[in-house]
């Protein structure tokens, strides 16, 4: 069965399930993770846009449900789990309630062998490198009674040129490339992704030319690891070289990016970022650890020296530079003088926010099989330690942001009190102020009052 057939099978479908029930059929995202995982279900929602499903919010009124899941930590899976017992009940009372699942948790071929035996309601199993084919294997589940399951991998760039619902048009996302060849101890990504591929910087380039048309202000340029865009590609371009390019587009506000690799940031792209025009000043620089043998077990490449130059050099250049990092606490024989190096590292560079995660046992990495496995109090009493000493710096640097006017972009009410609005800083931080609905979209200037670790608010002083 080709694309076009299996498209022309579900458009067919979906006319006579309208006609059947007087409304489309409705389709329900569950996505968990990544912002990966976020695209694809706004190319599997374009495609399902294509054949007449609406999009919807709630699951109790879907008639078909996907799920993006998650593998970087137990965590993720455990919830997807309980996801789908809840989902076993709502079946029971809608036999015709379509279910599938996909993304990096699936892609692990023990954990979609466990959904085939265990988890009967689930009717289609997709991994990471089939969402090209989603109509097809669709169509074949709606053809047949079993559940079908599909994780092959390839290493293609299949989504180019696919339709997309996005989920807005003012701040967006794309993706440079895909896949992570950095085996990192720890990470299931390089398993459950494929090997680093680019995208074709005309390709990029072009979209993001649409988007703006379509009224976008703000890009993220997303990446496992952004840092070595462009192996491969011919003729030869860099990341830096792409950066520059995005940000010649006329009409685009503002540009980030993420993921960057410590070990793969060159003196190029720091002085492309310092030249440029609309990329903005703040570098999500995972760091992990701060302790150079923990690093090293890693394989990440870099040590706590390198680490700390690498910071150095930026802020000499960019001095404006807003810091944020990833850590992981507990990793297998992490020691107290090792933990104390990562405290020391914290203090040290003075992150503006940094994600803290608990080490999680992936099966299959390097770093599962590793000895001196941490017990898990101590691994919770490290990150609550680490918690607070970073939420202290963040609450200290917000505060010096007092009195300060600062840039934002208006996103839109907030989700916690209905009368204030929120948006960003280009350092990438979240202001809480008063406005009005015709100002989305718009560039502020505000003046900010208060100050707490994980935002600041203030008061609309005009037009940025
Ligand atoms: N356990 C805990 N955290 C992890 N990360 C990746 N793998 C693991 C793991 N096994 C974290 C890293 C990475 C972020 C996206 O998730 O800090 O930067
Ligand atoms: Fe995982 Fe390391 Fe690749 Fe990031 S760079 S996705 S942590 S392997």
């Amino acid at each position: 069965m080709t694309h076009e057939e299996a498209i022309q099978h579900l458009q067919d479908w979906s006319q006579a399930f309208t006609g059947k029930n007087q409304h489309p059929p409705a389709i329900c995202f569950l996505t968990f993770g990544c912002q990966m995982n976020f695209n694809d279900a706004e190319l599997i929602a374009g495609l399902m846009n294509q054949v007449g499903f609406r999009k919807i919010d709630h699951v109790e009124e879907a008639d078909f449900i996907v799920i993006n899941t998650c593998a970087v930590r137990e965590s993720a899976e455990n919830r997807v789990y309980g996801q789908l017992g809840r989902l076993k009940i709502l079946k029971e009372s809608k036999p015709e309630l379509l279910i599938a699942i996909g993304g990096c948790m699936v892609q692990q071929p023990q954990v979609a062998e466990k959904i085939q035996k265990s988890y009967r309601q689930v009717d289609l199993v997709f991994g990471t490198h089939t969402i090209d084919q989603f109509a097809e294997l669709l169509w074949q589940t709606m053809q047949q009674r079993k559940m079908v399951c599909d994780i092959t991998e390839d290493n293609l760039i299949p989504t180019e040129g696919l339709p997309r619902l996005r989920s807005q048009n003012l701040i967006c996302s794309v993706s440079i490339t895909y896949g992570c060849n950095n085996f990192c101890s720890y990470c299931i990504v390089p398993y459950v992704r494929g090997r680093e591929r680019s995208r074709e910087s005309q390709h990029i380039i072009d979209e993001i030319k649409q988007l703006v048309a379509d009224g976008c202000k703000e890009v993220t340029l997303l990446g496992q690891n952004v840092n070595s865009y462009g192996k491969g590609l011919q003729p030869a371009v860099d990341f830096a070289d792409l950066l520059a390019r995005v940000d010649g587009i006329e009409g685009l506000q503002r540009i980030r990016f993420m993921t960057s690799h410590p070990r793969d940031i060159t003196e190029k792209l720091v002085d492309t970022i310092a030249d440029s025009r609309r990329v903005c000043h703040q570098l999500h620089l995972p760091m992990q650890s701060g302790s150079s043998p923990i690093l090293r077990a890693m394989n990440r490449g870099y040590s706590k020296e390198y680490y700390l130059g690498l910071v150095q050099l930026v802020r000499v250049k960019i001095p404006d530079i807003v810091f944020s990092t990833d850590i992981i606490v507990g990793f297998p024989g992490e020691t107290e003088a090792d933990f104390e190096n990562t405290l020391d590292i914290v203090r040290q560079v003075r992150f503006d926010s940094a994600y803290t995660f608990i080490y999680s046992q992936r099966s299959g990495t390097p770093a599962a099989a590793m000895p001196d496995q941490i017990p898990y109090a101590i691994k919770q009493q490290r990150i609550m330690r680490l918690m607070e000493i970073q939420a202290d710096i963040s609450n200290q640097i917000n505060q010096q942001q007092l009195g300060q006017i600062v840039e934002v972009l208006v996103e839109g009410p907030s989700k916690h009190d209905a009368s204030m609005f929120t948006g960003r800083t280009r350092g990438n931080k979240l202001v809480h102020f008063a406005a009005e609905p015709n100002q989305i979209g718009q560039l502020l200037s505000v003046k900010i009052e208060a100050a707490s670790s994980f935002h600041i608010s203030g008061t609309v002083a005009g037009k940025a």
